[in-house]
């Protein structure tokens, strides 16, 4: 079905064409080309960061990380369950088993008070993802892993640009990863990138990234031929989608203020609704500044939120429901949980709606929205 208001649209920022244009006549549209050093200057300038790499997706991204933490059969990684299946794949697939974290219920991050209990001698790391670009506690959770000698990766997928107490997402745990899908605020479709913020790893994320191979030191020069150094594959992301995506960083604040501006609008409108207890707004603790990448609205039951989601969608407005548990799904079962495991997170996702935003979404689609919320309420 196709709706007057879709959920996400991505939007073009301006030179998209002309830049992928500029990628195919440069002769060099595999991945490192042109484009993608201008991102990748980018953003090390703009996130205080040293070592960021672009790769084929946020997924992949996180796949890389559990290759340089060396996750392996017997380890176990505290991760939420409130979360993207690539949180978990990404060190699953190297045989090592979740163990799922309860999530805070304000700002819907992994709950940093119900971590330690689940550490064990085999505990090797903690994912933590950011919900909506809402920063998790993180000086709570690099305690925590400092503490137990634990790495920490921070799935930033839907964050960039968001800050901790001032500091960037995705830079203050030992890896951090970004996702460029077109959902994302920042998209070329298909994309992501990896951040290495703990030295040890910077090597050898290179040769992971490049099939195994020093094939990046041969290109900057720095050896006269490659050659099989380890494991990896092929992350590398085409230039012709960096090409795409650096003519979106390039309005990267301008992108954040159109987002905020959506956001607030939601906000202030429906701020009378939360007053009177019919539903939940978006917390946002004063640590954070958020990118405004989800807006939600939480309501008191699975009926009246699937009520909202129904009417809107027969408004002609799509808006959805977000994360089916990970520990009560197929797989998760697998791991030995069952339904009833994570009260909280069950809970918040029967509850949870998310509206539609994104970059071009106009004034008067905003105000319809808002509209027929209101008139359903
Ligand atoms: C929290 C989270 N992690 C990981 C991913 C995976 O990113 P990608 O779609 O770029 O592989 C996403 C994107 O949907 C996400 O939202």
């Amino acid at each position: 079905m196709k709706y007057k208001i879709p959920f996400n649209r991505p939007s073009f920022a301006g030179k998209e064409l002309k830049y992928i244009k500029q990628s195919v006549y440069s002769g060099k549209i595999s991945g490192d080309g042109m484009f993608s050093k201008m991102c990748t200057d980018l953003l090390v300038k703009k996130l205080h960061t040293k070592a960021i790499y672009l790769t084929s997706s946020g997924t992949h991204a996180l796949d890389m990380s559990a290759i340089l933490l060396n996750l392996k059969p017997g380890d176990e990684v505290i991760v939420p369950s409130f979360t993207f299946t690539s949180t978990a794949n990404a060190f699953v697939m190297f045989g090592a088993r979740p163990k799922f974290a309860e999530i805070r219920s304000d700002t819907l991050n992994i709950d940093e008070s119900k971590i330690e209990p689940l550490i064990t001698s085999k505990t090797k790391a903690v994912y933590c993802m950011h919900y909506a670009g809402v920063g998790c506690e993180m000086d709570k959770l690099k305690e925590i892993s400092k503490k137990y000698k634990l790495f920490l990766v921070e799935d930033a997928a839907q964050a960039l640009n968001a800050k901790y107490k001032n500091r960037y997402l995705g830079t203050i745990g030992d890896i951090g990863i970004y996702s460029f899908h077109e959902t994302k605020n920042y998209n070329c479709g298909e994309g992501g990138a990896i951040v290495i913020n703990n030295n040890k790893f910077v090597k050898r994320a290179e040769i992971v990234r490049e099939k195994g191979t020093d094939r990046t030191k041969f290109f900057k020069g720095e050896i006269n031929k490659y050659t099989w150094k380890d494991i990896g594959s092929s992350y590398l992301l085409s230039d012709v989608l960096a090409a795409y995506l650096y003519a979106q960083l390039e309005h990267i604040e301008e992108i954040k203020r159109k987002r905020k501006y959506i956001f607030e609008y939601y906000f202030d409108n429906l701020r009378e609704y939360e007053k009177k207890g019919y539903l939940r707004l978006p917390v946002i603790p004063k640590e954070c500044e958020t990118n405004y990448h989800i807006f939600y609205l939480l309501f008191d039951s699975n009926k009246d939120r699937d009520r909202m989601m129904n009417n809107l969608r027969k408004s002609g407005i799509l808006a959805v429901f977000h994360y089916l548990p990970l520990h009560s799904s197929p797989m998760g079962k697998k791991f030995g949980y069952k339904k009833g495991d994570l009260p909280i997170t069950e809970s918040i996702s029967g509850r949870l709606l998310r509206l539609p935003i994104y970059n071009d979404l106009k004034l008067r689609e905003i105000e319809y929205i808002v509209k027929s919320i209101k008139r359903l309420l």
